[in-house]
């Protein structure tokens, strides 16, 4: 690896009027592998829902960067993370992705371990003639450093030296509530997942999920297909929540979308929707109204795709996505994703929901392909990069604001800056809050 400085891989100059980013962040396998040890292995990143380990002893498998780890809820009913890995020969001791297990048993030499991650038998034990400092050791399965829980949003850390976990989510908490608020019963995924890999870099991801600049360029058969069905063609295809949006159409001179830039790397984008019967979530608008008031509820039916740096994301737009990012290599990525649901909604709403859903999400749906398509086209055209400066994360540093707007003012919550405009701003500016916060996790390791 070259000796990179900071200052070679990310041009920040505000005053200026500068952003750039340098190729090499996508197509160095060198500085990927810093990035998984002191990006993904030094801090807090997202692990689950608390609704996929419900029951006692149910459990679901994850990573923290490379580290396998399990997520189970023990027999006293608490939720725990220990890194899967037998104390013995390092095995993975849980190999599937969920599943309910009161003791997990090795498939190397049996050592099993309950579902708190207590070691309960150690095979033929007494015959071993083990020694008095094995016996003295712990042979429990190694719990992670940090372990919490935002209504019901599961996150760890390897490391100890990070902020409490509100601190770490800090104002983005507001856009989890926002989701977290649709159901006095929480939220739960659709049962049945997906897991897909693209060749490209995983902050193709983190970036994309943010890009309402791409929106009309990557998906013009997405497009055309909405407004055929707007036309009235095919009256039996699910109707989009986006058809009746207009944040995305241009032309509109008002205000209908921007962004915020919240602390330790999360961004939201979003975009004006009126709440419709196009949406799920309308059976409850009245509801949400007399609980919420009028703005937290019209903040509740807007397009929002948030990112929780550097793994999860929650898109509500054409339906209720999360996604979990797992980088594998600087070129190949994989994707976890759910449909994410508020608890008790109607059968009616969670049909509409899941329709819209499998219509955009998904690789066979009409969205995601595109993306996938497009992030390996960077890819490619990055490989074996490190210059010159990439020009993708400059548009809208004239429309950026120091703090909130009078939008986050209504929800109480205080963004480190905020952009606001019509459609075709499309503001890239909300990426350096990634940047921020992965130049400030590698500055232990580069100068
Ligand atoms: S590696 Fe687990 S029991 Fe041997
Ligand atoms: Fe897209």
């Amino acid at each position: 690896m070259k000796p990179y400085r900071l200052v070679d891989l990310v041009d920040d100059r505000p005053a200026e009027g500068v952003f750039r980013v340098n190729r090499a962040l996508f197509s160095d396998p060198e500085l990927f592998d810093l990035e998984m040890k002191h990006v993904f292995e030094s801090g807090w990143v997202f692990l689950g829902m608390a609704s996929q380990a419900a029951d006692l002893h149910d459990y679901f498998t994850t990573r923290i960067g490379r580290i396998p780890v399990i997520v189970a809820r023990g027999k006293d009913g608490v939720l725990r993370c220990f890194v899967n890995s037998c104390p013995h020969k390092g095995a993975r001791i849980a190999t599937q992705p969920s599943g309910n297990a009161r003791l997990f048993a090795c498939p190397y030499h049996s050592w099993t371990f309950d579902s708190s991650g207590a070691c309960k038998n150690v095979k033929w034990h007494n015959a071993g003639a083990y020694g008095q400092g094995f016996t003295e050791e712990d042979h429990d399965l190694a719990p992670i450093a940090r372990f919490g829980e935002y209504r019901g949003f599961l996150f760890g850390s390897l490391s100890a030296d990070v902020p409490s976990l509100d601190d770490h989510l800090g104002e983005a908490r507001h856009m989890l509530d926002l989701v977290a608020d649709q159901s006095d019963e929480g939220l739960e995924l659709v049962p049945g997942r997906v897991r897909f890999t693209f060749a490209a870099n995983w902050k193709m991801q983190l970036e994309n999920c943010s890009d309402q600049y791409h929106f009309t360029s990557t998906h013009p058969s997405l497009i055309k297909v909405l407004e055929r069905r707007a036309a009235g063609e095919n009256g039996a295809a699910v109707k989009s929540s986006l058809a009746g949006a207009d944040f995305w159409k241009g032309g509109d001179e008002g205000i209908v979308g921007g962004s915020y830039i919240f602390e330790h790397g999360h961004v939201v984008t979003w975009g004006r929707m009126e709440p419709n019967p196009s949406q799920a979530l309308y059976s409850s608008h009245t509801a949400l109204l007399e609980k919420f008031g009028a703005d937290r509820t019209a903040w509740m039916f807007n397009m929002r795709n948030l990112s929780l740096f550097p793994n999860a994301q929650v898109a509500v737009n054409a339906s209720t996505q999360l996604r979990v990012i797992r980088p594998i290599a600087h070129n190949l990525t994989e994707m976890e994703t759910w449909c994410l649901v508020p608890k008790g909604e109607s059968a009616e709403a969670r049909r509409l929901r899941i329709r819209q859903y499998e219509d955009f999400f998904n690789p066979t749906g009409m969205a995601i392909a595109d993306d996938n398509a497009v992030y390996e086209e960077c890819q490619t055209g990055m490989t074996g990069q490190d210059g010159p400066w990439l020009q993708g994360h400059a548009r809208g540093l004239a429309a950026t604001r120091k703090g909130g707007n009078d939008l986050s003012d209504r929800l109480g919550m205080e963004p480190v800056s905020s952009v606001a405009g019509p459609s075709q701003l499309a503001d890239e500016t909300l990426f350096q809050g990634y940047y921020h916060a992965w130049l400030d996790r590698m500055s232990e390791v580069l100068a």
